[in-house]
């Protein structure tokens, strides 16, 4: 029976009696879309997948963004992105450094990304303990947070959300992931978004706007921009809205992107492997009328 455990705390919950690897019945997909809003984050111990299974499982929730440079994805269903540091005769087998620093996937796009999948094959231990975690921030509670003047200011505002200012801020750090080309850079141009927009499941509002990709926000003079967004940075990252789920394999976790950050903890050496295998699902579905209709009506 498809049971769901809340973590108790301000992300996460646990969910057990499903095997992804089938198709999951309708009542359950309902069940778990709730889930999915209600508790930002969801973990399914002890899932056995194939890439393709993978694939057919979050198609469901909407389009699967392809990698833009094409690398690391598995040979049996592209969509499925392999993320790792493992080196194989000389050569990665996946990205090793992907979302270690906070921010929200697909927040650059013009339709915004609504969640990730990610199946964890290899976690790294020191000493018994688990390393590379990966650490939510809850987007309602940030935005419940806000004081009430800069949240009535903010109502209406719309930030520009850039998919080279995570790249290039990875570059700098010393990343190995090469610098993306013209042709790149122009499949990916900047998208602008609501800073609190209403979550197309619970209703409620959250703080969209987070720093890995927001770079301004529109209309206002960009030193008070500025001033604004570093203050939003920093609230959303209260230690009481963060929530941290640590691996073990055959987890498989599923995050909403609408109301969270998140950050990838690079706590683990090159020679503590890692190996993930990763689906980012687009807005397209969740924010199509007829589509919630048929599954986020009561
Ligand atoms: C991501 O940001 O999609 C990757 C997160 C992780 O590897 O923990």
């Amino acid at each position: 029976m498809l049971t769901i455990t809340p973590s108790g705390q301000t992300l996460g919950a646990r969910v057990t009696g499903i095997n992804l690897a089938e198709p999951v019945p309708d009542a359950d997909f309902r069940t778990l879309l709730r889930a999915l809003g209600q508790h930002g984050v969801l973990c399914f111990p002890n899932q056995n997948m194939t890439p393709p299974q993978q694939r057919d499982f979050c198609q469901r929730l909407g389009r699967i963004q392809f990698s833009l440079t094409g690398r690391f994805q598995s040979a049996e269903a592209p969509e499925v992105g392999i993320l790792s540091n493992i080196i194989e005769d000389g050569q990665p087998i996946g990205l090793a450094d992907a979302g270690q620093d906070w921010h929200t996937d697909m927040s650059y796009t013009q339709v915004k990304g609504f969640a990730n999948a990610l199946l964890a094959l290899r976690v790294p231990r020191r000493n018994g303990r688990v390393l590379g975690g990966t650490c939510f921030g809850n987007m309602f509670a940030a935005y419940e947070g806000l004081d009430p003047a800069l949240r009535e200011r903010l109502r209406d505002a719309t930030a520009v959300h850039d998919f080279n200012k995570f790249w290039d801020a990875m570059l700098a750090k010393g990343s190995g992931r090469g610098a993306l080309t013209e042709a790149q850079k122009a499949q990916r141009p900047p998208a602008t978004h609501p800073i609190c927009p209403v979550h197309p499941i619970t209703g409620r509002r959250s703080l969209y706007c987070n720093p890995g990709y927001a770079t301004h926000i529109v209309g206002m003079d960009r030193a008070e921009s500025d001033r604004i967004m570093a203050h939003l940075f920093e609230h959303q990252l209260k230690p009481e809205y963060l929530w941290t789920h640590e691996w073990t394999e055959g987890d498989f976790l599923l995050w909403d992107n609408l109301g969270t950050v998140h950050t990838a903890l690079a706590d683990y050496t090159a020679d503590e492997h890692r190996l993930m295998k990763r689906c980012q699902i687009m807005a397209d579905k969740v924010f199509d009328p007829s589509w919630q209709q048929t599954w986020l009506a009561a």
